[in-house]
């Protein structure tokens, strides 16, 4: 029969080696490293969040904040969240190295894919890396299969389609469809085209920054 027991007693009198190490905190060095990892990617936001976004009346901080918020809002998982907060990561290395091409004036080539790299490189799960990665194609997805999508877009996001491959082929839509985190890249791709509010203050970074760190010590784990 099973009796309720104080769990902290339990805890005490059977510290299975399991439990231990569960209960142990990180070791020291992934933690370090993870940290420095955290620091350097919310560094970027300080030294270039404030630039706009491509032409939109926020900026890339307030952008990607407002996203991260909106997934949070709607009850997202963890990736989801911070692909959120990350999905324009590529145009803030751009403006870090300023050679990077641009489309147009609206930001980097190939921004979804110099953000995944950086993150994948950093430890961030595959998942978040694809979400990342895969952002654009929801785009060109949209674009393809609601042809009153394209109209609806915003001046600046008209600008970018042609850079990023303009809209899907058939054959490129029935790939996409076949992804598995295809209803998460449709709901980025709405949350992006959302978080675009005006004289939104940006939310404490925090929360934000703490989810991120827990992230990448389960990954390092
Ligand atoms: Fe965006």
């Amino acid at each position: 029969m099973l009796t309720a027991t104080d769990p902290s007693q339990t805890l005490a009198q059977a510290p299975s080696q399991e439990l231990a190490s569960a209960l142990a905190p990180p070791a020291k060095p992934a933690l370090a490293r993870v940290e420095a990892t955290v620091e350097r990617l919310f560094g970027l936001y300080a030294a270039h969040g404030h630039a706009d976004y491509l032409g939109e009346p926020v900026s890339q901080l307030a952008h990607m904040w407002q996203a991260a918020a909106l997934a949070e809002t709607a009850g997202a998982d963890e990736a989801v969240v911070l692909a959120a907060f990350v999905h324009d990561l590529g145009h803030l290395l751009a403006e870090a190295e300023p050679t990077t091409p641009s489309m147009g004036g609206f930001g980097a080539v190939d921004h979804e894919r110099l953000g995944a790299d950086y993150l994948r490189a950093a430890g961030f799960s595959a998942r978040v890396v694809a979400l990342v990665e895969g952002h654009v194609q929801a785009k060109r997805y949209l674009t393809f299969q609601d042809p009153d999508y394209h109209g609806r877009l915003s001046a600046a996001s008209r600008a970018t389609l042609a850079f990023q491959g303009g809209p899907m082929s058939a054959a490129e839509a029935a790939a996409f469809e076949q992804n598995p985190d295809a209803d998460a890249l449709l709901q980025l791709r709405r949350w992006d085209e959302l978080a675009k509010a005006e004289h939104l203050p940006t939310g404490d970074l925090a929360p934000l920054r703490a989810l991120a760190l827990a992230h990448l010590l389960r990954q390092s784990g």
